[in-house]
């Protein structure tokens, strides 16, 4: 059986973004940390770091936040940039100030353009980060467009080839199924994750992609009640859909 893995309190409340080992030190002494309702004065001294911890641990008053090894689904608004770095509105941005200091750090699962709205995961975890967009595991992705111009019929087909090239490259895209809702919209389920890969595929094939959307990836849909700018924790059932085919659902 794993061990459970312990951890100086000042050290990962730090890692939490929390503030540096002395501010916690000072803050322990001043009994604003405590464990089941007993304080705990000293910062030095080594806890169990056990998934319950949130639920038994307050900081100053609140829950501790979600310890290392989180999954966050977030509807991502128009307008924000998946990146640490950029200029303008960043997808971090929603998400709590302490959290930017987390280490390790949260990163997006994938990216989704400026113009591009719906599900996003986050997460601090390395290893499910690259099982989910490893081009082998051919997680489906799949987006809502609406398009500029009608569908001409031809699309379905040219998508599912897996002979379709794009601008610039040179190893044709994975099939792909298209769905048609209506003249001006369409579901598309991709595998791969290329750049601006939707838009530039209905743009081959003579269209312009107006709106975009991410609804689902593998068996894991965007709740309908979690309102542009919301993000809720996922829970191990939930991971676990990502990695299956059919839509699964999303209960609380
Ligand atoms: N394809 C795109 O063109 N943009 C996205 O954000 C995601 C997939």
């Amino acid at each position: 059986m794993a061990q459970t893995p312990s951890s100086r309190l000042d050290k990962l409340l730090s890692s939490m973004g929390y503030g540096s080992r002395s501010e916690m030190a000072r803050l322990a002494k001043a009994g604003g940390i405590t464990l089941d309702g007993a304080v705990l004065a000293d910062a030095g001294q080594r806890i169990p770091v056990t998934p319950d911890l949130p639920m038994r641990m307050k900081i100053d008053g609140a829950a501790l936040d979600p310890i290392a090894g989180l999954v966050l689904l977030l509807n991502k608004p128009l307008g924000m940039t998946c990146s640490h770095k950029e200029a303008g509105a960043l997808v971090y941005d929603i998400l709590p100030e302490r959290w930017k200091r987390r280490s390790p750090a949260i990163s997006t699962i994938g990216r989704l353009d400026k113009q591009t709205s719906g599900l996003l995961l986050l997460t601090d975890d390395g290893r499910l980060l690259h099982r989910v967009i490893s081009p082998k595991r051919h997680v489906k992705k799949i987006y809502r467009a609406t398009l500029a111009r009608p569908l001409t019929g031809t699309e379905g087909d040219l998508f599912a080839s897996g002979r379709m090239m794009l601008d610039g490259e040179d190893k044709p895209l994975a099939p792909a199924e298209l769905q048609v809702i209506s003249e001006t919209e369409a579901l598309l389920t991709v595998t791969e994750g290329r750049y601006h890969q939707v838009r530039r595929m209905f743009a081959a094939a003579g269209n312009h992609v107006e709106a975009l959307h991410r609804e689902r990836l593998g068996g894991l849909l965007l709740p309908a009640d979690l309102a542009p700018g919301q993000w809720k924790l996922l829970g191990e059932e939930e991971i676990a859909l990502i990695f299956q085919d059919s839509v699964g659902s999303l209960g609380d």
